[in-house]
This record gives structure tokens, sequence and C-alpha cells, in this order.
């Protein structure tokens, strides 16, 4: 049994990530460019949160620091290089998002900026010129910093509407030209890091950190169901799809206290797609907002929205799996990492501590698709790695290659068992600064880009060994792994 005839082979990249060029076509600034690298060894592990006053100063003295995600890998000026690299790959869709302050610079704007707009179309003529699907995510992390430092981001409603007035309007300028939609990026991120998904800071907030991070929670749920709506009323066409961080549970013994704590951690996870997939809060979360004194600010009638915009597909990042043993000190907040607290013995991790679980990606799409019964696709799947430019001229990465071919022979096996799946795009097929440490050097992409943490270097292009490796899964459609 194959891949489905049309299975959507390709990659998938952010705009804060990749696009770089932070302050051309009219681009406003976005909460991503105020994250600066700091080497691991002075990194006080805050990552991609700030704090108010970091966010102040470094609005005062941006000359002091170097901020990755204002430049990007600079796909801003390579876009037409990297879409016919794709397309030597046998990319038969390419995941990307739009980046908000682009089209509107602080958010509130009256009228879209044309200059932004015009790049998008850009980018889009392109992909079709090779016959790549664009699957556009409307919000990866970059929101217009206005929204943040006015409005504490998503806390407000303000920026639910400002969030739904760009989406209709991108609905509507690329109607004919996207199909495949995704809300927000890994949704759920928004317990460990609300500055990073929602651009929201918790000290400029009155609630206590469970009221408000649950409340952006919910307006997010609201934006993206009208979001949803809007996709539909304006080209019925148009597949709009959840994103979720997923990460499978496994029970560290067969103690029943150890089932408990996979269940209760696994909920909180599908919480999530529970929502946005079934239209209502799920039962299980009730009682845990009573206990916990969590009451949500609902406006009349969310409860109707959320349930008039639930999602067409589902769709996942997936990097890992996770260790839960009975802990009562985990509760509502930190079950919710994204990060495996507790090492798997039976697996090895990547050089950036994350472990490697082919089977476990057969096992999360068989269980996703047994609760959900809704067509999936791969958002994201891959891995950073530490890749050098050898002797020779060329990157060897036979490490990435053999990541690959067991995650999509795993793929294969969930495939053959009945799940289904449409498309698979592995993160960063082109090298971009990494989210969580903004290290150009966590590398996950089939093409190289030469340039180091700071900046520094040509930003020239350079396939990889396993970039003709990918070429033969594309055009084979995934018979060729070899
Ligand atoms: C996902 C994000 O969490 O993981 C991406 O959607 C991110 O934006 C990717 O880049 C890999 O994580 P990192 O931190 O290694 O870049």
């Amino acid at each position: 049994m194959s891949f489905p005839e049309g299975f959507l082979w390709g990659g998938a990249t952010s705009a804060c990530q990749l696009e770089g060029a932070f302050d051309k076509g009219g681009r406003g600034l976005a909460t991503t460019d105020m994250v600066i690298y700091t080497p691991k060894n002075e990194r006080l592990d805050k990552g991609i949160e700030i704090t108010e006053e970091q966010l102040q100063y470094r609005k005062l003295h941006p000359d002091e620091f170097f901020f990755p995600k204002r430049h990007g890998n600079d796909f801003y000026h390579h876009y037409k290089e990297d879409i016919t690299l794709f397309a030597e790959m046998g990319f038969k869709v390419f995941r990307m998002s739009i980046s908000w302050p682009r089209i509107y610079p602080n958010g509130i704007d009256d009228k879209p900026n044309e200059e932004g707009l015009k790049f998008y179309d850009d980018v889009f003529n392109e992909l079709k010129k090779y016959g790549i699907e664009p699957l556009v995510t409307l919000l990866h992390y970059d929101i217009p910093l206005y929204l943040c430092e006015h409005y504490n981001g998503f806390e407000s409603r303000k920026t639910v509407d400002c969030f739904v007035k760009y989406c209709k309007t991108v609905f509507e300028r690329y109607k004919h030209v996207v199909k495949y939609w995704l809300t927000f990026n890994e949704i759920n991120i928004t317990l460990g890091s609300p500055y990073c998904g929602c651009g929201a800071l918790m000290e400029k907030s009155k609630r206590d950190e469970k009221n408000f991070k649950y409340q952006l929670t919910h307006n997010q749920f609201v934006a993206s169901a009208l979001a949803v709506k809007a996709a539909h009323d304006i080209n019925p066409d148009m597949k709009v799809g959840c994103m979720i961080c997923r990460l499978e549970k496994y029970p560290y013994s067969p103690d029943p206290k150890d089932i408990y704590q996979t269940m209760f951690e696994d909920h909180l996870n599908y919480f999530y797609i529970d929502v946005q997939v079934k239209g209502e809060y799920p039962y299980y979360m009730k009682r845990l907002f009573e206990e916990n004194n969590i009451h949500i600010d609902m406006e009349e009638g969310d409860l109707d929205i959320i349930k008039d915009g639930v999602v067409d597909f589902i769709s996942i990042s997936y990097y890992m799996t996770y260790v839960c043993k009975y802990n009562p000190k985990v509760d509502l907040i930190n079950a919710g990492s994204l990060i495996a607290p507790i090492k798997n013995p039976y697996l090895k991790n990547t050089d950036w501590g994350w472990p490697i679980d082919p089977i476990g990606f057969r096992t999360t799409l068989n269980n996703l698709y047994d609760r959900y019964h809704k067509p999936i696709f791969i958002a994201e799947n891959g891995i950073g790695c530490n890749d050098v430019v050898d002797e020779d001229g060329y990157i060897h990465d036979p490490y990435r290659v053999e990541f690959y071919r067991a995650h999509i022979e795993q793929l294969h096996e969930a495939i053959k068992d009945g799940v289904d799946v449409f498309g698979y795009a592995m993160w960063g097929p082109i090298d971009i600064v990494s989210n969580s440490t903004s290290e150009m050097s966590k590398r996950y992409g089939f093409i190289y880009v030469d340039a180091d943490d700071y900046g520094n270097g040509s930003y020239k292009r350079m396939r990889k060994d396993s970039f003709y490796w990918y070429k033969k899964v594309c055009e084979s459609n995934g018979e060729d792994l070899s």
C-alpha cells in the first residue's frame, strides 16, 4: 500500500524565523522582533519569554543587542531562489505563515499595507509556477508589537477583533490562490509562553497566572473560530485547520497512579483539539476550572461562535513523546509544558536534548484519528542539528536522513493502519532561526544557509546531502526511502 495519490510532500516555515527584512516594505514591529540571541552558557533559560522591563529597555537601546528574528534567513530577498530549490526537491506543498505586521503594521490600522500584500502575491505566484500548494498559517508567533504594548495581546478582545480583520483581509486577497489555512501555530504554547503565543505579559495582567493563561486560550479559541467562519463565508472551498504541538504521553510505569497522571496530562494536550474540532469545552475542564478557581470572562455568544467555527482538519507538530509519572504538584499550567521533563530510557536524544521517537509518531497518528476521525496534516516534524561545511565544501548529514527515514516509515505504517493523513511538511526545509533558542546554528534544513548566530555570513544557499535524499522521497511519493 502506497502513500495516497496527490499526497502533499513538502516543508514548513514561519515568517518570523524565515523572512527577515523587518523594516522593509512598510512592515511594523512584531513581538518576535524583541527577542534576542543569547549564547547557551549565558542563557537564563527564559528563552522566548521576555519581561516588560526588558521589552522597554530593548526598544530604547536596540544597538546593544542582536535580534535574530528581525533577519531570519532573508527569504524576503531570496524567495525566488529558495522556491526554485523547493521545486527541485519536488515539493508539493510549502507551509509558510503571513507576517501580520506586514499586513497591518500596528494591528489596529484602518487599511492594510499594500506592499505587504503584494509581497505575498509574489510568493504565491512563484509557488504556483512550480505547482507547489501554499499552506498558510495565519499567526505563527509574530503579533504586532503595538497590540502587545497597548492591549496586552490576546488578553484583550480588541486584539481578537484586529486578528479577525487581518484574517478577512488575507482571505479576500488570496481566496483563489490559497486553499489550506491554519489559524494559530501550536495554540497550546500559550500556557508555557504567553508572550510568544499571544503577545501577552503576565505582569501587565490583573489576573492570576491560571486565569490569565486560560483567558488567553479562550480568546484564541474565539479568534480561531471567527477566522474559520470568515474563511468559509468568503470561499466555502477553503479548508481551515487547527495546529497543536502534540505530545503523546507514556505512563512511567503500570502503577495506576502513573496511568491516571498520563490521562490527566493527555487531556490537557487534547483539550485544544477537542474545543476546535468538537466545538465545545470538553467535560473534563469543568471540574478543573472550578477547583482551580478559574473564571473565564466570556462575552455573550462566545460558545456559539466556538460551535460554529469548527475546523476542517487537524494539524500537528510532532517532535517527541513524553513520560508521565504521578505527581500531584503537576497542575493544569505545567502539565501543558512542551518539553519532556522525564527521560525515556528507551530513546536517544537530539543534540538539543529532544527525545527521538519514530514509533511514537505512528501511535500519535492512530490515537488522533481514533479520537477525531478528521483528516490530518503533519505541519511539522524535524531535527535540529549542528551541521558543518566539510573540507570538501559539502554538508554531509546522514543523521538527518536517518531521522526522516525512520519517521516517514512510521508515517507510512500509520497510513496503512488506515489513518487519513494528506500531507507531510517537515520543519525547516532551509536553515532558519530557531524559535526557542534564536540560534541559526540549530539547523533543520536540507538547504544550508551561510549565516551564524549573530547574522554574519554571505547567506548563500547550499544543498546538503539530505537534499538529494528528500528529493527522491518526494519524487517517488514516499516509495524510495533508500
Ligand atoms: C515548533 C514551532 O515548536 O518547533 C517552530 O512551531 C519551531 O516555530 C519548531 O521552530 C522547532 O523548534 P526550535 O526551537 O528548535 O526552533
